[in-house]
């Protein structure tokens, strides 16, 4: 790179490799706070910066971005990008990194430790010995269900429904599935395609792994949480706002569904006094499916490796807009 070193905003403090990597190209400025910047300290500190590297806790939309006339690049550490208004950001030429593919096993990973604490009730039984309660072996004491032999529903067969499947395969699970795409998944997942409803009413089992879009805003709602069995458990590693939590509160506390287990939900962080926190058949985690040291340092090495391809004008080795380049292409030519 020639010239002025590129000024790039860093959200959060991130794994110092990371870091140190960037700093050897550009002057870099990380918000040191550990909550999220307020849209307004945001909006400040993208001034005059070419690049910024946000979180999926940061909005990204178009009124900011319009704000950032100098910005060539932003780069989202996640693999979800709905924090960030995509069109907008391809509208003014600027490509939006992500980062797929590094976090698929450890999220499903755990996506099958929800599906097991709420089957097996895991945490009800921790919260009983640490209340005092464990008097002796009892034949009724905290029964659950069993996930091997069950039917398993996952709603998004993409890379990581995929991993999730290859683990029910080994609890000899029945797998039936909804997928966008219609090229069908591998051979080695034996999984069934069927229509949504159908995966709804016959699971025992649901686990969600398709993207927050318009199109699958509330896709659970309540229509079709009373479709399923009122055995079956919920479980969501994917994004808060794909289940009407409301409706899932009152189908939960009605006795139509057996259990939830939540690593996402509509508004994060969830307020302690949340009417979700009062049930017991709920498991909440805070959104920390990809959240093994491993899996987070490569995360931040790969968000990285897409803000420097940016700024260095090559493209984003993961671009969640390539329209962008096309975009480019026509404005030159
Ligand atoms: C986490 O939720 C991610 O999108 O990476």
């Amino acid at each position: 790179m020639t010239g002025p070193r590129p000024r790039v905003f860093v959200t959060r403090r991130l794994p110092s490799e990371a870091l140190a990597r960037l700093a050897e190209r550009a002057e870099v400025n990380v918000w040191a706070g550990e909550m999220p910047p307020e849209p307004s300290a945001l909006r400040e500190r993208v001034t005059g910066v070419q690049g910024l590297l946000c979180l999926l806790t940061d909005r990204v939309d178009a009124s900011l971005l319009a704000e950032a006339p100098t910005l060539r690049v932003v780069s989202n550490m996640a693999t979800g990008t709905d924090n960030v208004d995509l069109a907008a950001a391809t509208g003014r030429g600027i490509p939006v990194g992500r980062t797929p593919g590094v976090l698929t096993e450890t999220t499903a990973d755990f996506a099958f430790a929800l599906l097991l604490a709420a089957a097996r009730r895991v945490p009800e039984a921790d919260r009983f010995v640490r209340e005092g309660l464990w008097r002796t072996w009892d034949p009724g004491l905290l029964l659950g269900r069993d996930l091997h032999g069950a039917t398993l529903g996952i709603v998004g067969l993409g890379a990581i429904g995929q991993a999730v499947a290859r683990r029910a395969q080994g609890f000899a699970m029945r797998i039936l599935y909804v997928r966008r795409s219609a090229t069908p998944p591998p051979d080695s997942i034996a999984a069934i395609p069927v229509p949504l409803d159908d995966l709804l009413r016959e699971a025992n089992f649901v686990t969600l792994h398709v993207p927050l879009t318009e199109e699958t805003r509330h896709l659970i709602g309540r229509r079709e949480l009373e479709m399923m069995k009122p055995t079956a458990v919920l479980v969501n590693t994917s994004r808060g706002a794909l289940v009407d939590q409301k409706a899932l509160v009152e189908t939960l506390r009605s006795g139509h569904l057996a259990a939830a287990a939540l690593d996402v939900t509509e508004i994060e962080p969830l307020g302690a006094p949340d009417a979700l926190l009062t049930l017991p058949n709920v498991i909440v985690t805070p959104h920390v499916g990809s959240a093994s040291v491993a899996t987070r340092l490569r995360m931040a090495q790969m968000a990285v490796e897409n803000l420097l391809a940016g700024l260095e004008g090559r493209p984003l080795p993961n671009c969640a807009n390539p329209e962008v380049y096309a975009a480019r292409e026509g404005d030159t030519g």
